[in-house]
This record gives structure tokens, sequence and C-alpha cells, in this order.
């Protein structure tokens, strides 16, 4: 049952209903005004989420813990461990006032009434549902120390447990059973609070949210803890947009909204070649349904494909948890919004390959842009790794530019082995230059201002742009001499714009 709880209740108010007898007293804990919060997890979701709460609650003392000292090192200092535009002058305005980074995990359990759980899930590498289910350990582990930290401290404080992490369905259900198997004393209750933060926007995300998701079980200790956690995103989210749902619908929410944003991308992208060889323009085509408000205009960018931390780990959450609850149509129905996505970063390189008269063997190629998406320096399942490997298999020589990534970052991603056929530049002029192609895989602003001419008359003739990310203006490009290709557009030099 979806439902809001009376927005207003307060623990005390409930204490009041539990006097009349509706419920036993001791069930709904009062819960401290204000709350101390902690967030297990330092990184792209627990940081900027509790550097805007504490932001946006001066009197409420927000904790981020992390077991990678270095992390919270990065935390305290001046450059942050992520880049997330407008992150900086949010943690320096609070760090130090109510907003603290720590190793010191244990005291912040013990100490905070709030314990946000915002730690890794990649997909299991290993094992049963390996590709698809995703790996808990890291979950459990924060579980267990929870629950280890509750049993030592024996004051007996109510907490509340939110999940932020994206897990799969029913997970909540384990961390109760990991709570109450190991810790007797300490009233609890776990809530599921999803993230709907996008990177690159995520301090907008946050500021102002579409909404937020509050899930709880259905009993008054429940409605307590959901109304403890809505009350303090109520201190600047509009009430109505505060959603308070059951456990499980907070869980499949986070799953299915990424698995629908997903799929208009993997969906627009299957049009993109349809576009490419009809002579449409994928971008009319957006355009023009995306006016239809049943459709609405977002999410129809056709790209080289989607990447990013969420869109397929949640994707093959779904999948398993259909394929596991006997729904083998369904699982399939979603996963070929994977399919199709693991398609367009493929033909990308291919017809890369093919248009170069099918080799790349000993040719430069430039590859603009290494994160998944522009202001980010996030580089999980972004469509350059795929395509960087694909031209490597065909002995290209790769040199990469992207303003905001690493090269310690590009090393994890591709290790030793390519990175020594591989240059990093710093300067996007330099990456190109000698190079037979340019691959513009990230949709940096910074790429829509450079000096196209000046990049052709360093570049080895006929000189290539494959476009992934509609962000070079064709037309220049095409007149300059450049033979340019673009997703979703009729190929060279066809006069498409
Ligand atoms: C996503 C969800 O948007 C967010 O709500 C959730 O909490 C986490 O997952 P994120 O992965 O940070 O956020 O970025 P998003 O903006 O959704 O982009 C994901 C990928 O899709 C990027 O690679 C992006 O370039 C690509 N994309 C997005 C397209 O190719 N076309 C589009 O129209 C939109
Ligand atoms: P997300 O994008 O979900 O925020 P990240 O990988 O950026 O994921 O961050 C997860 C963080 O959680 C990492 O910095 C990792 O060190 C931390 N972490 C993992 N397990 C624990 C734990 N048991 N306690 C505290 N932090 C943890």
């Amino acid at each position: 049952v979806i439902g809001d709880w009376s927005s207003d209740v307060c623990s005390s108010d409930l204490r009041g209903v539990a006097s009349t007898g509706t419920m036993a007293p001791e069930e709904v804990p009062k819960y401290p005004d204000p709350v101390k919060i902690c967030c297990l997890g330092a990184g792209y979701v627990g940081g900027p989420t509790m550097s805007v709460i504490s932001k946006m609650c001066p009197d409420i003392k927000v904790t981020v813990c992390d077991l990678n000292e270095r992390r919270i090192a990065a935390w305290n200092s001046a450059n942050l461990p992520i880049y997330e535009p407008g992150l900086q002058e949010v943690v320096e305005e609070a760090r130090g006032r109510n907003l603290f980074f720590s190793t010191d995990i244990d005291a912040a359990i013990r100490e905070c009434t709030i314990i946000f759980v915002s730690v890794n899930t990649p997909t299991k590498k290993t094992g049963i549902g390996a590709g698809e289910a995703a790996d808990l350990t890291y979950w459990e582990l924060a579980a267990r120390r929870i629950a280890h930290v509750c049993n030592t401290t024996g004051d007996g404080s109510p907490k509340i447990i939110v999940e932020k992490s994206t897990v799969p369905v029913k997970t909540a259900d384990a961390m109760a059973s990991v709570m109450a198997a190991s810790c007797t004393t300490t009233n609890f209750q776990v809530l599921s609070n999803p993230e709907f933060l996008a990177e690159g926007t995520a301090m907008d995300d946050l500021f102002k949210p579409d909404r937020v998701l509050v899930g709880g079980a259905e009993t008054p200790a429940g409605h307590a803890a959901v109304q403890c956690l809505a009350n303090v995103y109520r201190r600047w989210v509009p009430t109505a947009q505060v959603l308070t749902t059951n456990l499980w619908s907070a869980e499949l929410s986070k799953l299915t909204a990424n698995a629908f944003l997903a799929q208009r991308i993997s969906s627009i992208n299957s049009i993109s070649a349809l576009c490419e060889v009809t002579g449409a323009n994928v971008n009319e085509v957006a355009h023009a349904i995306g006016v239809d408000t049943r459709i609405g205009s977002k999410f129809l960018k056709a790209s080289v494909g989607f990447g990013g931390s969420c869109f397929q780990k949640d994707i093959l959450n779904l999948v398993y948890l259909c394929r596991s609850f006997g729904l083998p149509e369904v699982a399939e129905y979603w996963n070929q919004v994977i399919v199709m996505n693991d398609w367009q970063k493929t033909r990308f390189a291919q017809n890369m390959v093919s248009s170069m008269f099918n080799t790349v063997s000993g040719k430069k190629i430039a590859i603009l842009g290494f994160a998944f998406k522009k202001d980010t320096g996030d580089t999980r399942e972004t469509p350059a790794i795929d395509v960087c490997n694909k031209l490597l298999e065909e002995n290209a020589v790769l040199s990469v530019f992207d303003p905001k990534v690493t090269r310690e970052q590009m090393y994890l991603d591709l290790g030793k082995e390519k990175m020594d056929k591989m240059q990093i530049e710093d300067d996007p002029y330099l990456c190109c230059a000698g190079a037979h192609a340019i691959a513009v895989m990230t949709e940096w602003d910074v790429f829509k201002k450079l000096d196209l001419q000046k990049i052709y008359d360093a570049m080895q003739k006929p000189a290539f742009i494959f476009d992934g990310r509609d962000v070079i203006d064709h037309e220049t490009a095409r007149k300059i001499g450049f033979e340019v290709w673009a997703v979703g557009k009729s190929s060279f030099n066809a006069g498409a714009k």
C-alpha cells in the first residue's frame, strides 16, 4: 500500500496514540529532535547527500564515514575526492560547523540516531548471479558493523537505519535480519530512501528534488521512523514531494525509475540506427516525439550509449529479480535495454573501423572525453571503455583527453597493458595532433568550443570525426574538410546537420 502517512505526525503524537491503547507504548520510540545523522560510505551518493542535509539543517550534526582513509582525508582537504559542480562551496560552508568526515565509524554509529548506509554495491563478478546480481559484501559488512556497535554500546538508544545504496528489492529485510539476529537490545527500524540524484547535477537534484521517497515498515514504529526521516527532508522539500511508501515499493521504485530512464535512451538509440540508414535526423525525430506531452522531451538524446554506476546495475538487478521470481519474459523484456546499449557501443566502434577503410591498425585515434557524462570525473560503465577496448583490439594507437578523469582512474579502468599503448594528454589539441580520427565520447562543453580548423590542420588526411554525443558543429567541420559521422544522422558529407 502506498500512502502518505499524515505528514506532520511527530514521535510524541504517536506515543499519544500508543497510550490510547492501539499499540504498546514501547513499540514507538521517541527520537531526539534534532536528530544526529551519520552516513557509512563517503562516495558519489553519501558525500553530496550529506553535504546538502548539513547545509539545509545547520542544527543537525552530520558525520560522513568511510573505511577508506585517503577518501576521508580528501573530503577534509581542499581537493575533494569527487568532482561535482557546486559541491565544494557547500562542503566548505558546512565542514567543521555541522558536517564532519571521519574514519571513526563506530563512534558515529554510537552517537547518531539516523544511520545512512551508502556503500558500494557493484554487480557480482563471480558465483551465483555473477554478471547480474548485486554484490552485497560491503553492504552486509556495514550492517554487521552497526549491529555489533549497537550490541556493545548497551545504551539502547533507538536507531533508524536508512538504505541509500542501490540494492535489490527486499534487502531491507536482510538488513533487519542481520540486526535482529545479532542485536537484541536496540530498538531499530530499517528504511529505504533511494537516491535519485544524477552525477553532474547532484547538487541541484538534492536541493530541488522532483521527489524524495521514504519507505518503511507498515507498523506504528515503522511510520514513526519514516516521519522522523521525512521531517528532515521537509525542512527544504515541499511536503507534497516527500513521498512515503512501504519498504518494497521504495526499493522497487528506484530500480524501476532507472530502468524506465535507460529504456528511453535505448529506444532512441535503436531509432538512431534507423535514422542513419533512412536519412532521417534523430534530433528531429526526438524533438517531434518529445513535444508530445504524453512522451516528454527528457532522456531522448541519442548517444554512443548510456553509462554510469546505476542504469546497467539496476536493470541487471531487475532482471535477476524477475528470473528469481519465475518471470523470464519480464526479465527478457528489461534485459533488451542492455542488449541495445551494448550494441550501440559496439556499432559505434565497428563503424569507425569500416569508415576508415576497414583498418585502424597503427592509426592514431583521439578519444575526446572518457567520463560517462559531462561534469563528472566518474568512469563507471563509461562507453569510452568499451570503445577504447574495441579500437585497441584492432591495434589502433589511442590518445585520450578528458578534463576531469585522472590518469590513475584510466589506469584502473583499462589496465597496464592497454595503458602502455595509449597517450593521456592534458590538452585537446595535443590529443588530436597527428591523429587520423577523433571520437567524441563525452559531451563536455569545452568540446563545443574547439578550434576545428586548428585541429584539422594538424591531423592526418582524410581527417575523420565520429561524434558519439552530438557536440561538434558538423556543418562547420564538413566545410573545413572533415569527414563527419554522427549518431543518428546520415553518413559522411551527406548534408546532414
Ligand atoms: C542516473 C539517474 O538519472 C539518477 O536518477 C540515479 O539516481 C542514478 O542514475 P547518472 O547515472 O548519474 O544518474 O546520470 P544520467 O544523467 O542519468 O545519465 C546516465 C547515462 O545516460 C550517461 O552516460 C548519459 O550520457 C546517458 N544519457 C542520458 C544519454 O545517452 N541520453 C540521454 O538522453 C540522457
Ligand atoms: P556510490 O556511487 O554508491 O556513492 P562509491 O563507490 O562512490 O559508491 O562509494 C561507496 C563508499 O563506501 C566507498 O568510498 C567505500 O570505501 C565505502 N564503504 C564500503 N564499505 C563500507 C563500510 N562498511 N563502512 C563505511 N564505508 C564503506
